[in-house]
């Protein structure tokens, strides 16, 4: 393992790696590029390891021999419809550092998707998964009642759920745990009806999908998908009409509102209750609140590009929830477990004491290894079938160690508070980007979670010419130009995602992720910028 601080050096272990599979003599057919951080292309059939011609090679020694082929060769043996920002091949992590075949050291601004909360391979989880692996991997839920690292891992949840939500069920994966919430609003309520809000993302199972409103790609050609199912407006404030029609609506909207206290939080300014009176609208027109099982949000759009919903939004929709007999689950995948500068991101979005009645875990509980849940009040659960919910999987030994593991290094090491102050430094830098690059019209999120969307002019102080919102906002922004950042970020040495059907691109880095790691993402954020050309 490398050390948590190397940058550059490879360690021994990928060198004996290397020269070990350079003793092989390999024939492969793949096309080759020498870029590492374009979009992977399509594989060809005709990209086959199996047409080597001489000494067999295997995928692996070729991955270390030859990484631009190998990563052709690999794919075309995994699915076309699973996407890959770059054709590295990951050898080895540690902190916010992955380690490529290609010799590469990358800078981990995405943390495996918001997942590698305490870093990669953090010592204290990686000896819990070690230690469990050779304890008890799988004492399934259905056979035993419960088992250690499961009552460890309730121990620790209860100490970080809402007041209430003590009720949990685990699943694999942010999806699954989606779905089962779905169906506990459904067998809890009796109705089946469910809403969710544009630019959402909730997961790609039959359920998750049909709730998911972030592009249509994710749903096009899948159907028919689950019924009942209804979208309404998720508050965006930049782009929102009845700022733009507020005689004041420009003066008011400053870059990064959301990034208190860098911007210009406008904590004091109530949402402008359109979305909600949209919901409002829909429970008149669409579904009857007789018929609404759940309403599902996440409190900060994640997929979606980090939409942060201005305050009183939440908590209307809880109110709605609580007038109209509908259950709230908080979809908290993205956003939960210490990613926003709060344990969960809802509880500074919404009234003290205020919360789900089906709360949604995943992606940072476990620090990558795959593991779900949700939290919910004890009563939804008192009436349904046993048996009727469930999974070979679920509460796994590993993923419980794992996760209690995840939240005890949390704890201990104050990474909510890393965020915090993480996160505010990398709003602060950002900010401060977007002032010399007339294409950025936003910044926003919540501790480290922070977006940039691009558009296609300045925007108040920030846009190299102070225009206004409106101004900035006529002009679109050229396509593709956040995939191009993206990449041009990849060739610099960052792992760096796009996000949402627009143009914006996402930082989620490890919660251990250090002062100087942050400036250095600004740095490399800032040169990709004048790498692209828009
Ligand atoms: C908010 C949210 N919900 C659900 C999911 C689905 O999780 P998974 O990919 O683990 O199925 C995601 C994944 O990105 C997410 O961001």
């Amino acid at each position: 393992m490398i050390a948590p601080t190397a940058k550059a050096a490879s360690p021994a272990v990928l060198l004996q790696l290397l020269r070990r599979a350079r003793t092989n003599s390999m024939m492969v057919m793949a096309t080759s590029s020498n870029s590492t951080f374009s979009t992977f292309p399509a594989a060809s059939s005709s990209s086959s390891a199996s047409t080597s011609t001489s000494t067999p090679a295997t995928l692996e020694s070729l991955a270390l021999s030859d990484p631009p082929r190998a990563a052709h060769a690999i794919r075309a043996h995994l699915s076309k419809g699973v996407a890959a920002l770059s054709q590295n091949i990951a050898v080895s992590a540690s902190g916010s550092r992955v380690l490529c075949s290609n010799g590469r050291n990358l800078l981990d601004m995405a943390s495996g998707i918001g997942v590698l909360s305490t870093g990669s391979c953090h010592p204290r989880v990686s000896a819990a998964l070690a230690d469990q692996a050779s304890t008890l991997v799988h004492a399934q839920q259905n056979i035993f009642s419960s088992h250690l690292p499961l009552a460890r891992l309730v121990d620790r949840l209860l100490e970080v759920t809402p007041r209430g939500l003590t009720t949990f069920l685990f699943a694999n994966s942010g999806s699954e745990a989606v779905d089962n919430a779905v169906k506990l609003a459904r067998a809890a309520t009796g109705k089946q009806n469910v809403i969710s809000f544009d630019n959402s993302f909730h997961g790609r199972t039959m359920g998750a999908m049909a709730l998911t409103n972030s592009k249509t790609y994710y749903r096009k050609g899948f159907g028919p998908l689950m019924g009942g199912t209804f979208a309404t407006r998720y508050p965006y404030c930049l782009r929102c009409s009845a700022r733009a029609h507020d005689p004041q609506g420009s003066s008011w909207y400053k870059l990064a509102p959301n990034v208190p206290p860098v911007g210009d939080p406008y904590a004091d300014r109530k949402c402008c209750q359109e979305p909600l009176d949209a919901l409002r609208w829909l429970l008149k027109q669409q579904t009857a609140p007789e018929e609404t099982a759940a309403i599902i949000v996440e409190p900060i759009l994640g997929e979606g590009g980090f939409l942060t919903p201005p305050p009183g939004f939440l908590d209307g929709v809880r109110k709605i929830c609580d007038d109209n007999g509908i259950l709230l689950i908080l979809d908290e995948v993205q956003s939960g477990v210490a990613r926003s500068g709060t344990f969960w991101a809802h509880s500074q979005l919404m009234e003290v004491g205020s919360t789900a009645d089906i709360l949604v875990f995943a992606k940072g509980i476990a620090s990558g290894f795959p593991f779900a849940g949700l939290a919910s009040r004890p009563e939804l659960h008192e009436n349904l079938t046993v048996g009727t919910f469930g999974g070979t999987y679920g509460a796994n030994a590993l993923g419980c160690a794992a996760a209690a593991a995840t939240l005890d290094v949390i704890e201990e090491e104050d990474l909510v508070g890393n965020a915090r102050e993480r996160g505010t430094q990398l709003a602060a830098g950002l900010v401060e980007i977007a002032g010399r690059f007339r294409s950025i019209v936003d910044v926003r999120g919540r501790g480290l979670m922070a977006a940039v969307e691009f558009g296609g002019g300045g925007v108040n102080g920030g846009g190299g010419g102070g225009g206004s919102v409106e101004e900035a906002l006529r002009i679109p922004a050229k396509p593709g130009i956040a995939s191009a950042v993206a990449a041009a970020a990849g060739e610099r040495g960052m792992i760096l995602m796009t996000a949402g059907a627009r143009e914006s691109v996402r930082f989620l880095p490890p919660l251990t992720v250090s002062a100087a790691e942050v400036d250095e993402a600004l740095g490399i954020f800032e040169k990709a910028l004048g790498d692209v050309e828009f």
